[in-house]
């Protein structure tokens, strides 16, 4: 039997074939345009999503559509999509690194209050998460806000087109700081004070559970008979899933458009103050996550943008000896989530010389996204020795190194690199019952690579870089305010 895994990306759809052994049959990606339409804003069409999704589908399975038995979902999280009676989007969705909605933050972490936010969601408000962009919608556009009946998630839009299932999943509805993530339940405080009631929200069902089937129409076009669809998970738990990283005590990095830390837990747990989120995960447990909003999306920008050239390869190759770069780059071409939680925030470029050059700037781009990803760690208070590797940036043999050695860890990258996809179709395998849970499914199907690990010596010399790399955002910070 075969099984499809969705991961609604940023930038594209990745999608993944494969068997319940979890072999590898076949993988499609379709790219959707993002539009940025101010400084510090991002948005997307979700009709963009279904349409190449379907796309998608079609060429993934050609010729064995009969054998698919089950599809699920990882997808970008806290988005927010906003539906008319009619079922219709309201406007484009307001992805999670839009910066737009800073003052319902400051408003929602200082007047409202910090504890009570973590008292009743786990979690503090950052300008990425939806309910402060569902506050900002109904003050700046509120006539389309009088006419919302329904608000999701982003694969959540796709799952209720797939499928007709008005459904979410704990771990994307820890995102929205709309739910009470310990106790897992929509919180009545935060949907009173954002103005909206449970009847807008989906139903929250666990992520491995069979939500309902594929649609008729969409399956024929595949070819396929009754497809089971699972509720799914936000990317950043279902790459978890497609890596191992399940039960407790384990730990992801992922270097994709944004960069993540994931530390797993059997309990709600909340530590390292208010700068790491507290969310639910998608194998019935809960982890702690730390983002940086533009991870491998620095070196996007760097290398196709300003660089101009496509030779990710030939523009890293120069770059041998680490630690003792004199450039610095600070990564926050979106602002910062974790650990300053700081919408202001610029990407900036330090310590050139007349002796610079162009591998030192992309070796700082890499530096500076490996130390901001540091910055999560050391915010979450945790001590880790070791990590699972994703995302496009885990391609390279240079960032696995600089990363190895910023973080102090060994790290394992998995033989299949399609974390959330991966994840997903293995959240399909446990709905349609090919195992009994998550975790079966990832100890059978999961296989890793060789490890990457760090030396003392070059170790030691990025601890210094660390240092000094934090001092430039403190120097900054009233700045970037002003600008
Ligand atoms: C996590 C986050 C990002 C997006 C990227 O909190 O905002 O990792 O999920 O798709």
């Amino acid at each position: 039997m075969l099984y499809a895994g969705i991961d609604l990306g940023t930038s594209s759809v990745k999608l993944l074939l494969c068997d319940e052994k979890g072999v590898v049959i076949n993988t499609v990606t379709k790219e959707y345009p993002l539009s940025l339409p101010r400084e510090g804003w991002a948005e997307q069409d979700p009709a963009d999503w279904y349409g190449k999704t379907v796309e998608g589908l079609i060429e993934l399975v050609a010729g064995r559509g009969g054998e698919l038995r089950g599809l699920s979902f990882g997808g970008q999280m806290h988005g927010l999509v906003m539906l008319d009676e009619n079922g219709e989007t309201l406007r484009p969705a307001i992805l999670w690194n839009d910066g737009r909605s800073t003052e319902e933050c400051d408003w929602l972490n200082n007047s409202v209050g910090r504890e009570k936010l973590a008292e009743w969601t786990g979690n503090i408000a950052f300008t990425g998460f939806t309910a402060p962009k569902i506050l900002w919608v109904k003050k700046h556009e509120s006539e389309l806000f009088a006419r919302c009946k329904r608000i999701m998630l982003p694969k959540d839009y796709l799952c209720l087109r797939l499928c007709g299932e008005f459904v979410t999943d704990p771990s994307d509805a820890s995102g929205t700081l709309l739910y009470d993530v310990k106790n897992g339940r929509w919180s009545p405080e935060m949907l009173d004070l954002c103005g909206i009631t449970e009847a807008m929200l989906p139903t929250v069902r666990r992520s491995y559970e069979p939500v309902g089937l594929l649609k008729k129409e969409i399956a024929k076009l595949l070819g396929a008979g009754d497809v089971i669809v699972a509720s799914g998970a936000g990317d950043n738990a279902a790459a978890a899933v497609g890596m191992g990283v399940v039960g407790s005590g384990k730990c992801s990095v992922s270097v994709g458009t944004s960069g993540t830390v994931f530390i797993t837990s059997d309990s709600f747990f909340a530590t390292g103050g208010e700068a790491v989120h507290s969310f639910a995960h998608a194998d019935g447990g809960f982890h702690l996550l730390g983002c940086v909003l533009s991870a491998a999306g620095c070196n996007k920008w760097w290398t196709e943008d300003i660089l101009g050239s496509a030779d990710y390869t030939a523009e890293q190759e120069g770059i041998t000896s680490l630690g003792d770069n004199g450039v610095f780059f600070l990564p926050y071409l979106m602002g910062e989530r974790s650990p300053h939680n700081d919408a202001f925030a610029r990407g900036v470029f330090a310590g050139m010389s007349l002796d610079s050059c162009r591998s030192d700037m992309t070796q700082a781009v890499m530096e500076g996204v490996a130390f901001a990803l540091r910055d999560c760690i050391e915010a979450s208070g945790l001590n880790i020795s070791e990590a699972c590797l994703c995302g496009g940036g885990a391609k390279s043999p240079l960032w696995r190194r600089i990363l190895a050695n910023v973080l102090r860890m060994r790290l394992r990258v998995p033989v299949c690199a399609e974390g959330p996809a991966y994840g997903a179709a293995m959240l399909a395998m446990t709905a349609a019952g090919e195992y009994p849970s998550v975790r079966d499914a990832a100890e059978a199907t999961v296989k890793m690579g060789e490890p990457v690990c760090y030396d003392t010596e070059t170790a030691a010399k990025y601890d210094r870089a660390y240092k000094r790399w934090r001092g430039l955002y403190k120097a900054l910070r009233s700045w970037f305010r002003e600008l």
